[in-house]
């Protein structure tokens, strides 16, 4: 990890600290300084805009029912429309602490008394290191030479032993991702007993036309499950909600393996999210207009970088990760960890305009120095 608990714990007590922190600390001059050199925390993939004003609302609504189980009306409301919203049936969906969870549960399910996996080199690694701990495979398959998953290579691994292929699309952490046609194609070409998981997190940062959700290919009764987050658009990282859609014997195997049931702030906030949808398409048009700011500072600077679709952009420093991550924390910006085996690659998260402003001038003094 390029940041340790202690730093991260330190930067989110300070970004929590809010508007009732900086009032405090403007009016003593001598922590004033702190807030001015807070650190620009570039490296979690969150959205600093979330959560929406309408989860806001709902979150500070519900304090007070911090004492209740969330009631089981609310969550199947929750569920029907997140439903309605993917164009299934409730019993096709499965709600759960984060999609972490649930992609905790499929590496279980599928994992367990020796599964295989097959999933590309790098991804999101959360699935096939929970299903690791608990004795299962999964055979790696490099990203090609656009650092896209390699379809055709990972169809090739796919074997008798091979339960379920994982595909992060968008992944995470290249950013890229592969055609909605090219997904079809894969899955309709997997062995009858082997399922796919179609990470689709930063599904809604997309700006390539020819990209899109597979979770059509259910109702055909193809062998998917498609795992979406409030983390990322919806900016409710912190809350802990996610969701999967899956057959309906998928889902029900799926609701079997949680482990928990999501909280009564996320559950209400997530449903008042999901129909704020101004919040959402701005948060979409401000972190796009700041993707493509990053990408043409690096064009700019002469440096390769993977089609970023995601609220995220990976880069090759030329430098050893580690010496450019230490030079841009010492100028307070702390970017993403090292992703093997991109040993000169960063992972930078798109922060607020002015998180982003930050990290170019960071970026330029580091390359120049
Ligand atoms: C590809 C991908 N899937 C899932 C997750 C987990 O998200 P959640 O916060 O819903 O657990 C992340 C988090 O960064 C991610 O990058």
């Amino acid at each position: 990890m390029s940041v340790n608990r202690r730093e991260l714990l330190t930067a989110s007590a300070l970004l929590l600290g809010g508007p009732a922190l900086s009032m405090r600390l403007a009016a003593a001059p001598a922590t004033a300084a702190v807030v001015a050199t807070s650190p620009a925390v570039l490296c979690w993939n969150e959205n600093p805009y979330g959560p929406s004003p309408a989860a806001r609302a709902a979150v500070a609504r519900s304090v007070a029912d911090g004492c209740r189980y969330p009631p089981m009306p609310e969550i199947e409301a929750l569920e029907d429309a997140i439903a309605r919203h993917e164009g299934v049936g409730r019993e096709q969906i499965v709600i759960g602490t984060g999609s972490g969870e649930l992609l905790c549960a499929l590496g279980l399910l599928y994992g367990l008394n020796g599964g295989e996996f097959v999933a590309a080199e790098p991804t999101y690694l959360e699935l096939p290191e929970y299903a690791k701990a608990r004795g299962a495979t999964t055979r790696f398959v490099p990203v090609d030479a656009d650092l896209k998953h390699d379809l055709p290579a990972m169809r090739a691994r796919v074997d008798e032993h091979t339960r379920a292929v994982y595909l992060c699309n968008p992944n995470n952490p290249t950013g890229t991702a592969v055609p909605k046609q090219a997904i079809s194609g894969f899955v309709r070409g997997l062995p009858p007993n082997v399922v796919a998981i179609v990470d689709e997190a930063y599904m809604d940062f997309v700006t390539d036309p020819a990209v899109g959700s597979v979770s059509n290919l259910i109702a055909e009764g193809q062998p998917v499950i498609v795992l979406r987050t409030f983390s990322k658009i919806h900016g409710m990282a912190g809350l802990r909600l996610g969701y999967a859609v899956a057959s309906p014997e998928r889902a029900r195997a799926l609701r079997e393996a949680r482990m928990t049931f999501p909280n009564i702030l996320a559950v209400r906030a997530a449903r008042a999210s999901l129909d704020d949808h101004e919040f959402l398409t701005r948060t979409r048009t401000r972190i796009l207009a700041s993707r493509t700011r990053i990408t043409t500072e690096l064009a700019r600077l002469n440096r390769r970088y993977a089609q970023p679709q995601g609220n995220f952009v990976f880069f090759d420093t030329g430098m050893p990760l580690k010496d450019f991550s230490d030079r841009m924390k010492a100028r307070n910006v702390l970017v993403g960890r090292l992703f093997p085996p991109y040993e000169t690659w960063c992972r930078i998260t798109i922060g607020t305009e002015p998180e982003v402003t930050r990290f170019i001038r960071a970026l330029n003094e580091t390359l120049n120095a």
